[in-house]
């Protein structure tokens, strides 16, 4: 067993978290991780309205009774979701913890402690961490420029950044970002962090709710084939490469500075569904992590995190200790 600052603050047994994932963190990928003993996440915005979002909960709650969270992204839109019935929906469903990412949660940040709901934020910036932590957030989690889905735009690797949280931050944080086994827990925890969040790992597993196809892409792909859009638009995805990503990419070469939103509708604008349910691998840019070359089989999801738990401790208790010799 792994106890943390984070396995404590949630009441899980391992500190593994499955961050929030835009069509594919339905009840079955959240009740899977919590059933494995890590804290599995419902994505808040792909149930389209509040109402959906409280029968989802109401769905995971019926496959498991361990604790598990709602994802709340807040991103810049011309017509903004109904944050407050969201957040209606994660209250009376009786949720206790919500990973808020994109924007500051500080104006959501009442209603939910009110409400005894613990909350970790997520942030690819010391800075911004920093900033979760003074308004009052339980948690915060630390994506790195390795990470599938939005790494922001300050590109500082895991590898600086986690000691670099550890040096400034009092509330425990979670590695985000490339994390795909268990000697990566390990290290994790070396470097200050109280556990891991992964997403694209969680994604090759039995359990998914995703389409076969995309689970074989992330099988057949090594970490040359992420690719970094949106960059002109201050609003960078790291997702897997394919025809639709290349033509994406040749419009900002072909546009520069000049380019719009508009311009890429065709490769981003509701291709989600066609790509996870559908399997449709070239409808269109999908996030993805550095760590699909570390992605090599699709187990259960009980079977990767205790591996990874399992393969955690015997570095820390084994490897790492036969290596300290006394003076
Ligand atoms: C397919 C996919 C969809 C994602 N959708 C969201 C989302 O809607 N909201 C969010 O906060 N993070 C989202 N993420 C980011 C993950 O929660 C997590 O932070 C990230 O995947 C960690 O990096 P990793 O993929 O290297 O493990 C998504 C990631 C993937 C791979």
């Amino acid at each position: 067993m792994i106890r943390t600052r984070i396995t404590e603050m949630f009441g899980i047994e391992h500190p593994i978290i499955q961050g929030g994932m835009h069509h594919v963190g339905y009840a079955e990928m959240a009740a899977a991780v919590s059933n494995a003993g890590g804290l599995g996440i419902i994505t808040g915005l792909t149930q389209r309205t509040p109402e959906l979002l409280a029968n989802e909960i109401a769905r995971c709650r019926d496959m498991t009774d361990k604790p598990f969270g709602v994802n709340l992204t807040f991103l810049p839109s011309v017509v903004p979701p109904d944050y407050p019935g969201y957040i209606r929906a994660i209250i009376e469903g009786g949720v206790k913890i919500v990973e808020t990412a994109g924007n500051n949660p500080a104006k959501w940040l009442p209603v939910l402690k009110e409400n005894g709901i613990k909350v970790i934020h997520k942030c690819t910036s010391v800075r911004h961490s920093l900033k979760a932590e003074s308004i009052g957030c339980d948690a915060v989690s630390v994506d790195g420029f390795e990470c599938g889905g939005h790494p922001g735009e300050d590109d500082v690797g895991n590898w600086i950044l986690l000691p670099r949280a550890a040096e400034e931050l009092k509330i425990p944080f979670v590695a985000s970002g490339g994390v795909g086994n268990g000697a990566q827990l390990a290290a994790a925890l070396a470097l200050g962090a109280d556990g891991v969040n992964m997403g694209t790992r969680f994604i090759a597993t039995k359990e998914a709710p995703v389409h076969e196809n995309v689970k074989q892409a992330i099988l057949a792909a090594n970490e040359l084939d992420t690719r970094l859009v949106m960059r002109p638009l201050r609003n960078t995805e790291r997702v897997l490469t394919n025809a639709a990503v290349e033509r994406l990419l040749e419009k900002e070469k072909a546009l520069g500075a000049n380019i719009k939103f508009e311009d890429i509708l065709p490769e981003v604008a509701g291709v989600y569904p066609r790509i996870m349910s559908e399997g449709d691998m070239e409808a269109g840019a999908w996030s993805c992590g550095m760590v699909v070359g570390l992605i090599h089989d699709i187990p259960t999801v009980k079977e990767l995190v205790d591996r990874m738990v399992a393969d955690a401790e015997a570095i820390i208790t084994k490897r790492l200790a036969r290596l300290t010799v006394a003076a």
